[in-house]
């Protein structure tokens, strides 16, 4: 093996995460070298405002200008840590179609163009990798392309959103409501500035779209996922799901049957006992079943300067690997099948409904009527005692089809017997 060999690479951003692995490369210096067989050196950086103050990294190497690292025929990797869909797009494709490897943390691009990119650098004979752009340091992607892949897996349902896991952990274990608890995860610096991609479970939204497409080797993009986040949960829900033995998480599930696969994210009651209910604050976890593999649970730090730089470098490291060995392209798109997207309507669930019903006799009776009237079947019931003519009724159905469920519902809103429907969250 050639000792002397220097893989040059480029780094496309240079915030948290670009700043993070630029750091990371440093410290790995010589060790990088015993993994590969060759020297990484980061030559050249892009940002966007070449005036801001950097610390960490030599001046000389910055530029703004994407053709000088674009037409810089030495660098044979380009890590992009931009995010978001433009100019990430136009960069990524470039290189692709200029045979340079990509490695990339961009979930945005992914969730929506993640064929296109992948078909493309098959066509050229060049890596693309995404490993950070699912629940950063845990490794996912590999696992499921590689490790899994002869598991069939059927199930794919993770904790994939930081922010909204630690609300939800603040709500359940110290009785806050969900405004303190958003207000504190921004304090914390976990919630962005507008928390809106993580609150409306947008984010875990392209994060199961990129897992369901490999899980089940069939494109799933983030326009086809079902989304709905956590704004409407409150401390009193929270409170009903301890009292019946769940937390409430934010999940995003996919599943594989025979009519297609289900792509989802939404809060969902989490049995106690399951793993996914003991993952707290913003920790990150997958649980995934598999014909063969059976049930599993991937856990660990899912954002963050650190644990995001250190899935990048993983890729990196392959990628200098693939060079050294000649062997680049080996993984392209993986989706080789086309299985129906389902709508949500169409898949199964199990419900807590929380209502308000005027305290007559038969409202209890009416309410249990429409949902057997369409094939609802309850399997838990609970009523407080009524207060100034109003009754809380909690029910948790059996699995329904959520068109039966939905429809159910829009007769209960409209009988005069209800006072309020407070909530409507899955049941795992
Ligand atoms: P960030 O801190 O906002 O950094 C973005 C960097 O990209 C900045 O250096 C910025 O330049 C540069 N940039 C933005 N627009 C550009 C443009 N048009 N041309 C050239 N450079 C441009 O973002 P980040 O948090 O590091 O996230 C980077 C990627 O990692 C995203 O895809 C994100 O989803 C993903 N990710 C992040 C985390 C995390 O914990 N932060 C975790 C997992 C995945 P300036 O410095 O000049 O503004
Ligand atoms: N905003 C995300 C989270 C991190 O809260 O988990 C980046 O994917």
């Amino acid at each position: 093996m050639d000792k002397e060999r220097v893989i040059k690479a480029a780094l496309l951003g240079f915030g948290t995460v670009g700043g993070g692995v630029y750091r990371l490369s440093e410290r790995l210096g010589e060790e990088l070298e015993n993994k590969t067989g060759a020297r990484l050196e980061i030559t050249k950086i892009l940002v966007r405002s070449l005036g801001k103050q950097r610390q960490g990294a030599d001046p000389a190497l910055f530029t703004d200008n994407w053709k000088e690292i674009l037409e810089d025929e030495e660098i044979s990797i380009i890590i992009e840590l931009i995010g978001g869909i433009e100019p990430a797009r136009t960069y990524v494709t470039e290189a692709l179609k200029a045979g340079k490897n990509v490695v990339t943390a961009n979930k945005d691009l992914l969730a929506e163009y993640g064929g296109e990119l992948l078909n493309l650098a098959q066509e050229h004979h060049c890596d693309l990798m995404f490993e950070a752009s699912v629940a950063g340091a845990i490794p996912i992607i590999r696992s499921l392309k590689q490790s899994l892949a002869g598991s069939m897996i059927t199930e794919v349902a993770g904790i994939v959103n930081g922010t909204t896991n630690y609300i939800l952990t603040k709500m359940s274990e110290v009785g806050m409501d969900y405004e303190e608890a958003l207000a504190l995860a921004m304090e914390k610096g976990y919630a962005e500035a507008d928390p809106t991609a993580d609150v409306e479970g947008h984010d875990a939204g392209r994060k199961i779209a990129i897992m369901a497409s490999i899980a089940f080797n069939s494109r799933v993009t983030f326009s086809q996922v079902y989304t709905e986040g956590i704004t409407k949960i409150t401390a009193k829900d929270i409170s009903y799901a301890k009292e019946f033995g769940y937390v409430v998480k934010l999940l995003g599930i996919a599943k594989k049957d025979e009519d297609g696969v289900e792509v989802k994210v939404h809060p969902m009651l989490v049995p106690e006992d399951h793993p996914l209910a003991a993952v707290r604050n913003s920790f990150n976890a997958v649980f995934v079943h598999g014909e063969a593999c059976d049930d599993g649970m991937f856990m660990g730090r899912g954002a963050g300067e650190m644990p995001t730089a250190s899935a990048v470098m993983g890729d990196v490291i392959d990628v200098m690997g693939n060079l050294v060995h000649d062997c680049c392209g080996r993984m392209g798109c993986t989706c080789y099948k086309s299985l129906p997207v389902k709508k949500a309507e169409d898949s199964c669930s199990r419900y807590f409904l929380r209502v308000q019903v005027a305290d007559r006799p038969g409202a209890l009776a009416n309410i249990a009527g429409v949902l057997g009237n369409n094939q609802v079947s309850i399997a838990q019931v609970y009523q407080k005692k009524s207060r100034n003519g109003v009754a809380e009724l909690v029910v948790i159905t059996d699995p329904v089809r959520e068109k039966n469920f939905n429809d159910s519902l829009a007769v209960i809103r409209g009988m005069d017997v209800l006072r309020e429907v407070s909530s409507v969250i899955r049941v795992y």
